[in-house]
This record gives C-alpha cells, structure tokens and sequence, in this order.
C-alpha cells in the first residue's frame, strides 16, 4: 500500500466552499444563456407544451412579457420560434412580413431594442404543412437548392424584423454562404449568422415538435447528421466558417459533448450548444418523479455543456439558471 506524498493531495482544494469556488475553472453565468422561445399565432392564451412543462407557446404579448423578464435576469439573448396558424408547401409564413415568427421578432425589437441579442430560428419546418425544413421535389424528397432560395428571403425578413441574428438550422448544403449573401446585399451587414454546424439527426427533439406543432411524418435522416458520426462535424464546421459563418453551434448538447469539444478546439469563432427539448424533458420528468435533485442537475449539465466548449447555451432553462445562479451559494 502507498501512502500518498504531500505534493499529491488533490483533496487539499476541495476542503471548503470559497477554495472550491477560487480554484473552479468553468464558471457559468446567465449572460452565456440564451433562452428559446415559441410564438403562436391565433391564441388568446399562452398554451402549455405538455412534454415541456415550464414551457409555453406564447401569446405576442405573453412573448413580450416573457422575454424583458429572461433580459432583466441577466440572460444573455432571445431565439425566437414561430408556430403559424397555416401551413403551405413552401413554408410562405416564415418569409411573409406580417407572419408570426417576423411581427414578433418587430415587437421583440421594439420593446427589447438593443438590450439583448434577438435571435431568429431560419428554418422552414413550422411553416411548412408536410412538417420538412426545405421544399420538396416532385419525389417528395427535400431539395437542397431550391430550399436555399427561400432561406436566402427568410434571412432578409427576419434582418427587416430586427433580429441581430439569423440561425439556419435546416441543414441543407451552402445555407451559410446563401444566408450571409443575401443579407449583405439587402443592406443587412451587421446581421450575424449562427450556423447550426452540426446538427444531428436526433430523438431529443420529440417535445419540440410538440411545441411547435409539427407535422412531420417520417425524420429529418437525409438532411441532419447520423448520430455515429464525429468526424463529418469538423467537415461541416469548416465549410461554415468557410462560407461566413459568425458563430457556431452543435446540437443536441449533452449527448453529444465529445464533438462540441472537436468544434470547440478548432473553431476560431464563438462555438454555442443547444440542450434541446428532450433534454430539458429528460430532467423535468426524472424531477418530477424525485429521482432527480431539478436545481442541481440543471446547473451540472449546463457547466459540463460550457466546460466541454460552448461558450453560449441555448437552453430552455436560461431563466431559471440565472435565477439559480444569482442565489447560488459558493459551494
Ligand atoms: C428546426 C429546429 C428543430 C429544433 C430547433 N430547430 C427541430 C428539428 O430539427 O427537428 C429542435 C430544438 C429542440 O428540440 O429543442 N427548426
């Protein structure tokens, strides 16, 4: 048996709260939050998401309401969802001026101006009525370049609405390049683009499509990643960065920490990480049952999410972590 050496005592670090706290190497603060939201048209009420619990569908006033408490929390920004009351085959709500997503990201500008960051979801899959994230072919099969045309319109209506940030998050090839191009020349340079760089194709996202209504049949397999795979997200991040993307993000976040680590240690813009709705739903429900201490698990996955890279976490508990961590106590 060896007796450990006194230069071999890691413990020593640990022995009260404000060492731990002085020698921490991750710190989250509410300012690296960013929290999702959902705005659905035609409710006079705001709707709870059942496998969300916590999370509504937002009324325009309701949103408004939600999103100056997220701000005065200390949160560090606002992505905005839309869920229409109709549905097209080319998804016409998410480029259409007075559709839902764009009138409350105006009124997000106009209350919130410039005391947060105003992001906007670009993807097509709320507004269209078969529930895919592009346009489709005649075979029924999502049409990578047809798609990218509607992005490019969405991007400059989401830039007129007021968001400082477009997030395409269909996954179609070029959307970053298409994005940037056609934002610079609507005028819209200082609009940043946070490119979903390695978006898996993933079961997480089940309450999600809850909450946006979704009438998705079939997955999304040929357009996100296959959940095997490491490597292809160092290919998609250099073609992002390549075509001009601002800011990055992988996602799911927990499940997938050790490709946030790759991205993160290559990439020389900000990385993000989305804990999605199946993760939130995952804590919640153990939660709920007591078989997990809420509080504490939502500021450990989160930590582990910004240790593992992300400087920025999108995560339906923004609100809630900034309250927790104003509380917190230096243990
Ligand atoms: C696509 C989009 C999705 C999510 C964010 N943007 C759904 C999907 O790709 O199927 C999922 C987010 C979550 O699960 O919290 N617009």
């Amino acid at each position: 048996m060896s007796i450990p050496l006194p230069h071999h005592r890691p413990r020593r670090l640990r022995t009260t709260p404000a060492m731990r706290r002085l020698v921490r190497e991750t710190r989250l603060s509410a300012a690296d939050l960013v929290l999702p939201v959902f705005v659905r048209e035609g409710i006079e009420e705001p709707v709870p998401v059942t496998s969300m619990p916590g999370v509504v569908q937002h009324t325009r006033d309701s949103l408004l309401r939600a999103a100056t408490d997220a701000v005065s929390a200390g949160v560090g920004g606002i992505m905005v969802f839309g869920v229409p009351r109709h549905r097209d085959a080319t998804g016409s709500g998410g480029t259409d001026p007075a559709g839902i997503l764009n009138v409350a990201l105006t009124d997000l500008r106009a209350e919130l101006g410039d005391s947060t960051v105003l992001m906007a979801d670009l993807c097509l899959d709320e507004f269209t009525d078969h529930g895919h994230c592009g346009v489709l072919d005649e075979h029924g099969a999502v049409d990578n370049d047809a798609t990218l045309g509607r992005y490019a319109d969405m991007a400059v209506a989401q830039a007129r609405a007021g968001a400082h940030v477009v997030g395409p998050s269909g996954m179609m090839d070029g959307q970053v390049r298409v994005v940037r191009e056609a934002l610079d020349a609507a005028g819209h340079q200082d609009v940043a683009v946070l490119a979903y760089t390695a978006k898996y194709a993933s079961a997480y996202y089940g309450p999600f499509r809850e909450a946006v209504g979704s009438t998705l049949r079939g997955d999304r397999a040929t357009y996100q990643q296959d959940p095997g795979n490491r490597t292809e997200s160092l290919r998609e991040l250099r073609l992002d960065l390549e075509e001009g993307a601002d800011m990055v993000m992988v996602k799911p976040a927990l499940p997938y920490l050790d490709v946030l680590s790759d991205v993160a240690a290559v990439s020389d813009v900000p990385v993000a990480a989305y804990q999605v709705s199946g993760e939130y739903a995952q804590i919640e429900a153990a939660a709920r049952l007591g078989w997990l201490d809420r509080d504490r698990t939502v500021l450990e996955a989160l930590t582990a999410v910004h240790r593992a890279g992300a400087q920025v976490v999108l995560t339906y508990y923004a609100q809630v972590a900034a309250r927790l961590l104003a509380g917190r106590d230096p243990s």
